[in-house]
């Protein structure tokens, strides 16, 4: 009996220690509505294939607090087999050397003919594949209620001057005009939106080339004039508030409009919101036919032999055209790879891929400073200081444009 009762066991944990020879620890910030019904699709996947999900999220939208838990875990040398990564944050450990190659799987899949080159720019270093991309969000959009644009005159706005009037409307009306959390990344989010909506020309002469003449000079004098007028149809409560109770508030009625990228219509769906009927998506007025970019990408660490397999299989599971489809209409994202179907997408998600098709063939699809795809993070992090000083009245806008020089300056260093 004992004897029996011991094999038993022993066959438990064999089983038991052969599961978990199938593990991926996946470090991600996840953490909302939205964006965990998006990632249990990714989850139930790699569960169906047999791999086991060993979750670690870090809350905080943007990603920062799960940065700081990441450098933790690979500076006492056990990195997570899977990170979510956006743009140089990935190139930056590349050049440390703490990535894997994933080429085996990438060149037997022909990631190289249906990943969009500037996905590929920050998933492969020195001609290895490092990361998967799994998604393409972007930054310029705006999330209106439906019912309080039609108590506002009905019509989206095209231009700067028709979004204040249909901003001033809905504050007239009672409700808070803008849904805004107050945090750093969020005001930069919005930040990007209102350099594009001055001319990509300028967005790429500020934000990518660095050009100390446009930080400074009269066009971004104007961007933070504009910043300070949103800031005015924001509530009392703003501040530190997360960006998916901002879009709560748009999802209820109790805000007219929330400026964030498209990871928002995640929370909307999650609601369920239909597009059209309850909300309306429109780019950031000034913006269409531009878009400011970010790619949610896992790096993929360094791992053990035993690992390895694991690490393969979430790889080639992330890049399979169907998980594609199902995950980013979930997310608000768009597929990674320029051969997925649209079908499964609602009108924005639609849009979303029909813009970033024209903004790729113009020359006008640009990486989002906010989340990591224009610049390093010591350049990022200089961006968001300013921008959130000034959005909280610290300096006006002319100050706040020689800052923003000069703080760029100082970060690249
Ligand atoms: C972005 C990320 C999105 C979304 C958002 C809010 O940086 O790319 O996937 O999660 O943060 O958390």
């Amino acid at each position: 009996m004992l004897r029996k009762f011991l094999l038993t066991t022993a066959a438990l944990v064999g089983i038991t220690a052969m599961a978990h020879a199938d593990e991926v620890e996946v470090l991600h910030w996840w953490t909302s509505g939205g964006e965990a019904a998006a990632l249990d699709v990714l989850k139930k996947d790699l569960e169906s294939k047999g791999v086991v999900w060993k979750d670690m999220p870090v809350a905080g939208g943007g990603g920062e607090a799960a940065m700081t838990a990441l450098r933790a875990r690979v500076t006492a040398g056990n990195p997570p087999t899977a990170v979510q990564g956006l743009g140089f944050d990935i190139t930056d450990w590349a050049k440390q050397g703490a990535l894997g190659d994933l080429n085996e799987v990438a060149a037997a899949e022909g990631w190289d003919k249906v990943v969009p080159t500037a996905l590929q720019n920050f998933s492969k270093y020195d001609g290895k594949w490092i990361a998967a991309p799994v998604n393409v969000h972007s930054t310029n959009w705006v999330w209106i209620n439906k019912a309080a644009l039609d108590a506002a005159g009905g019509k989206a706005p095209e231009t700067w001057e028709e979004m204040v009037a249909v901003l001033d409307k809905m504050k007239a009306n009672g409700i808070t005009a803008l849904a805004h959390g107050g945090q750093a990344w969020q005001e930069a989010t919005m930040f990007d939106a209102v350099v594009l909506s001055m001319g990509p020309d300028f967005y790429k002469a500020a934000m990518i080339d660095l050009d100390p003449a446009a930080l400074s000079g009269d066009k971004m004098v104007e961007v933070f004039n504009r910043m300070a007028k949103l800031r005015s149809y924001v509530d009392d409560n703003f501040s530190g508030r997360d960006w998916n109770l901002a879009s709560a508030m748009v999802i209820e009625g109790k805000g007219g409009m929330q400026m964030m990228g498209d990871w928002a219509k995640g929370e909307f769906l999650k609601a369920g919101k239909k597009p059209g009927v309850d909300f309306v998506c429109i780019r950031f007025p000034g913006t269409q036919g531009a878009v400011t970019f970010n790619s949610d990408q896992f790096m993929m660490f360094k791992v053990g032999a035993d690992q390895q397999k694991a690490q393969l299989l979430m790889a080639s599971a992330i890049e399979n055209p169907s998980f594609q489809s199902a995950f980013n209409v979930v997310k608000g994202s768009v597929p990674a790879r320029t051969d997925v179907p649209n079908d499964a997408f609602d009108d924005c998600g639609k849009k979303g891929m029909a813009d970033l098709a024209e903004a790729n063939t113009k020359g006008t699809l640009m990486g989002s400073m906010a989340h990591g795809h224009a610049a390093p993070a010591a350049v990022k992090n200089a961006v968001y200081d300013v921008v959130t000083r000034h959005f909280n009245g610290e300096m006006d806008s002319a100050a706040a444009a020689a800052a923003l020089a000069e703080a760029v300056a100082a970060a690249k260093g």
